[in-house]
């Protein structure tokens, strides 16, 4: 999978793009079981760049002999001087562990430490805080300058409800078939041990193919894993009729019109094992069909950028309906967490296909007996390559003038970076209609772009173009890029509560799992050769007519790419 065909269709329309931080029900572990924390952070400005911070730690979990602290900064902010803990700065991330006289925290004990910071621009408060790795989900921000929020410490009351986010304090599952694949190369056991989505991409899957086991095997092995703990479990719901509709690679096994195949044949069985009563302690997470509605805003008649193929979904209604029903079925199960997909920045970000998005996602989750209680939240970046962050431009800046929304690169889009569009779409799909503590999910496994090409700093103010191609960490020759893109590394790791309003980043492609096929492969997993896939293809509309940017000698989609897992792990960022 993953096609594009984002482009801008005339800029017209406005978008809500304030980003509100949210923070959601914060569900602690019941004390003197696993782990568990709450921090109140207040940060106090006195005018001038200065500001001072009080940060009050309760301990939720164990009685503690000692403790670390660890939190991000998401602006400029340092610590100057600090009391009450051993303080260090290395970048944005900050450390402050225990002294001596404060190190011992029982159950339920709270102690509080503090610090002078300087700051320039807005100082918003660390989004998250973890205590001796477990983060603390009770996070009360009550700095004079942003609003408060009260959040309850209280444990699920009810263990077989939803919890408000699934990843906090929770395991998360390996899947040890790719894990032994990633495992088997060289240096690859620095990441074997990394959580990914598990792809149910063709009926096969659910029993079990050569690529690895089926469905019961995940959800037995996951059980071991959990061993008590509370752990979530992800699998990429993928394979309705005529998928992947503007691209060939991922095109599946079910035709346009096979949409009762879909139903009994694959969302059907699958609902009947997650319902088991074997599997009910785990916290089962389902991205729900990757690609479709997107496609069916951006890719259709009377986009320039339409392809027949989806043109014929939009109109036999079967991706909405196959979501729909998905949604349905899936969520009947009490701990089944649906999150419905978003495409990425440079796909929907567009003010002409952002809005448009949520509102066909909202008719979706209505759709075949569904209702938005069935949508638990989306996952945006997708077994894409959209940077997290772009820290040396923003879309505010401009040039002698000229706005980066008019760089060749951003060419109008409303985002730069994944983080900003996934919030933003939040605050959108919520104004569509879909319940107020939704959360997102990032897909950051490839989308790292470190190494040595890495920019250590904003481009030169000749241009608006100099400027972002030169600050721009993300190295793709165009936004619309997809398939097995040169360059990439390994994004941030998967991460539960990392920022407002985002519930985890996670790696719901697994690396190392090609885009598609450089070249035709025969198969009967009803896969084509796309040219996107090609290094040698000049391109088409939905990438600017550039060239593909993809690795050389890709097998097909799904299947393992030792040269792809080499470089990731080399332009991995942060580093391995
Ligand atoms: C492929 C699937 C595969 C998934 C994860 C998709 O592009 O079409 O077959 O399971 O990627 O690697």
């Amino acid at each position: 999978m993953r096609l594009n065909g984002q482009r801008r269709w005339a800029a017209a329309g406005v978008v809500v793009a304030c980003a509100v931080a949210t923070f959601g029900v914060a569900l602690s572990a019941p004390a003197g079981a696993a782990p568990g924390c709450r921090v109140d952070y207040t940060a106090n400005n006195w005018g001038g760049g200065g500001f001072g911070g009080k940060v009050k730690i309760t301990n939720l979990g164990d009685a503690l002999s000692n403790w670390t602290l660890k939190f991000t900064f998401p602006g400029s902010q340092r610590v100057t001087q600090g009391w009450s803990a051993n303080w260090t700065q290395s970048g944005a991330d900050v450390t402050a562990t225990s002294m001596s006289w404060n190190g011992s925290l029982g159950t339920g004990a709270a102690t509080e430490i503090g610090f002078n910071g300087s700051y320039s621009g807005t100082n918003t408060d660390p989004a998250t805080f973890t205590l001796n790795g477990t983060t603390c989900t009770g996070v009360v921000p009550t700095s004079t300058t942003t609003t408060t929020t009260t959040t309850s410490g209280n444990p699920n009351p009810n263990p077989g409800n939803r919890v408000d986010n699934p990843y906090a304090n929770a395991k998360m599952y390996v899947n040890p078939d790719w894990s032994a694949k990633a495992a088997a190369e060289p240096g690859g056991s620095r990441v074997a041990n990394q959580p990914t989505g598990v792809w149910i991409d063709r009926i096969a899957a659910i029993t079990g193919t050569v690529d690895g086991r089926g469905i019961e095997g995940h959800l037995n092995e996951a059980v071991r894993q959990a061993a008590g703990s509370p752990l979530v479990i992800q699998f990429v719901i993928y394979n309705l009729p005529g998928r992947d509709c503007s691209a060939l690679a991922s095109n599946g096994e079910l035709k346009p019109t096979e949409i009762d195949r879909y139903k009994t044949e694959y969302i059907d069985p699958i609902a009947a094992i997650l319902a088991k009563p074997a599997y009910k302690d785990l916290r089962i997470v389902t991205t729900v069909e990757i690609d479709s509605l997107p496609n069916l805003i951006t890719n259709v008649t009377p986009r320039p950028t339409k392809v027949d193929a989806c043109d014929v979904m939009k109109a036999n209604g079967n991706y909405i309906t196959g979501v729909g029903y998905a949604l349905a079925k899936l969520g009947a199960i009490p701990n089944v967490y649906n999150y419905l997909d978003i495409g990425h920045h440079g796909w929907i970000g567009w003010d002409d296909n952002f809005g448009p998005t949520a509102e066909l996602l909202f008719q979706a989750a209505n759709a075949s007996g569904s209702t938005k209680a069935n949508v638990h939240g989306f996952i945006a970046n997708t077994a894409n390559y959209g940077a997290l962050k772009e820290p040396y431009f923003t879309i505010d800046d401009s040039v002698n003038g000229t706005s980066v929304r008019q760089s060749k690169w951003v060419d109008w889009n409303r985002y730069v970076d994944e983080l900003s569009y996934a919030q933003a779409f939040r605050q959108r799909a919520v104004q569509a209609g879909f319940d107020a503590n939704v959360g997102m999910l990032i897909d950051t496994s490839r989308n790292g772009w470190g190494g040595s090409a890495r920019p250590t700093g904003p481009g030169p103010k000749t241009t608006v173009d100099t400027y972002v191609n030169g600050g721009k960490l993300d190295r793709r020759i165009h936004l619309g890029n997809w398939c097995n893109q040169s360059g990439a590394g390994l994004g941030e790791r998967p991460k539960a509560a990392p920022a407002a309003g985002i519930d985890a980043y996670v790696w719901m492609k697994p690396p190392g799992e090609s885009d598609g096929a450089s070249k035709e492969i025969p198969n009967n997993e009803g896969k084509g050769a796309d040219k996107m896939c090609d290094p040698t293809y000049t391109g088409n509309i939905r990438n600017g007519n550039n060239m593909s940017g993809a690795l050389a000698d890709a097998p097909l989609s799904g299947k393992w790419f030792s040269a792809q897992f080499q470089e990731l792990m080399r332009n991995a960022y942060p580093a391995l």
